[in-house]
């Protein structure tokens, strides 16, 4: 994401792990970031929200109807009232979808893990989750979405900042593999991190075409941008734009072999993929 090492086309990209390895994995899960890790994940991604009494925790929903076997909103609920349920077992449904898609012979089915989708699972915070990030082997970039940017935008960012800085990542001076980066689909969300943590790269994330004719003219200009890998493949010149202006590009999501091909004949420096071990298998061929 540094300004100064643009990627040129034909490089492999680097692999980050949407969500962890979400999906073999639940996703949001500490089991789903330990096996993106331990498949060579270079990132990893996550959303955050913030709870009721002011805790970050890593979820995509608005509700925690979808991804765990309560119900709810995340903003009115306390870490202590989300911890009483369980975020793992959900995936009992897409495990009995996988052993037959196994059972036919698919390829891309990791045999192993599948029987560890119904494990009961707790909430993730984001402190557990730069815990198991900052005690990897090797250095790995966490990407952090900040979710709800309108509402509590502000105060989210505000509790993140703080939450980075209690491991001394906030003022970090920038290097070639950041431990965080900061990213939105709010422009207004990336300007605001800008201003109060200049070191802490940032991703404006976006799926239309304003993108286009973003012009990196302001202090708040993000780091690197963002698109969905549709409106890549609508708008492949985007990648050559943002290298123009020092800019790198970090595409989601990518699980499909051509899309991965492409990211990388454009020049993509980071792609989002919810199967980072298959995705890392492509550069291998
Ligand atoms: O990595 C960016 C991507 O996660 C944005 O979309 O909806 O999955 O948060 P979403
Ligand atoms: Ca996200």
């Amino acid at each position: 994401v540094s300004r100064s090492q643009p990627t040129q086309p034909g490089t492999p990209p680097l692999v980050v792990a949407h969500r962890g390895a979400s999906g073999e994995l639940p996703e949001h899960t500490l089991a789903a970031y330990d096996l993106a890790l331990r498949q060579g994940a270079d990132g990893l991604e996550c959303d955050v929200r913030l709870t009721r009494d002011g805790k970050l925790i890593c979820m995509h929903d608005r509700r925690i109807d979808r991804t765990s076997n309560g119900s709810g909103t995340v903003s009115a609920m306390t870490l202590d009232a989300l911890r009483a349920h369980d975020y793992g077992s959900w995936h009992a449904e897409m495990a009995s979808r996988q052993r037959a898609a196994a059972a036919l012979g698919d390829p891309d089915v990791d045999n192993k893990n599948i029987e560890r989708y119904a494990e009961p699972t707790s909430v993730l915070t984001l402190r557990e989750l730069l815990t198991l990030v900052l005690d990897w082997d090797r250095p790995r970039t966490l990407f952090i979405e900040t979710k709800h940017p309108v509402r509590y935008g502000a105060l989210v960012e505000m509790k993140l900042i703080a939450e980075l800085q209690r491991f001394g990542l906030a003022k970090r001076p920038p290097s070639a593999t950041p431990p965080v980066v900061m990213m939105s689909f709010a422009p207004s969300a990336v300007f605001r991190i800008r201003r109060s943590a200049p070191n802490l790269p940032t991703v404006l994330l976006g799926e239309n075409s304003r993108y286009l004719g973003y012009a990196p003219t302001t202090s708040g200009v993000p780091a690197a941008i963002g698109p969905s890998i549709e409106m890549l493949r609508e708008h492949p010149k985007v990648v050559e734009r943002a290298r123009a202006s020092g800019r790198a590009t970090y595409v989601w999501t990518v699980d499909e072999k051509a899309d991965v091909e492409l990211c990388r004949d454009l020049g993509v420096r980071w792609i989002a993929t919810n199967y980072p071990a298959r995705t890392k298998r492509v550069f291998e061929s």
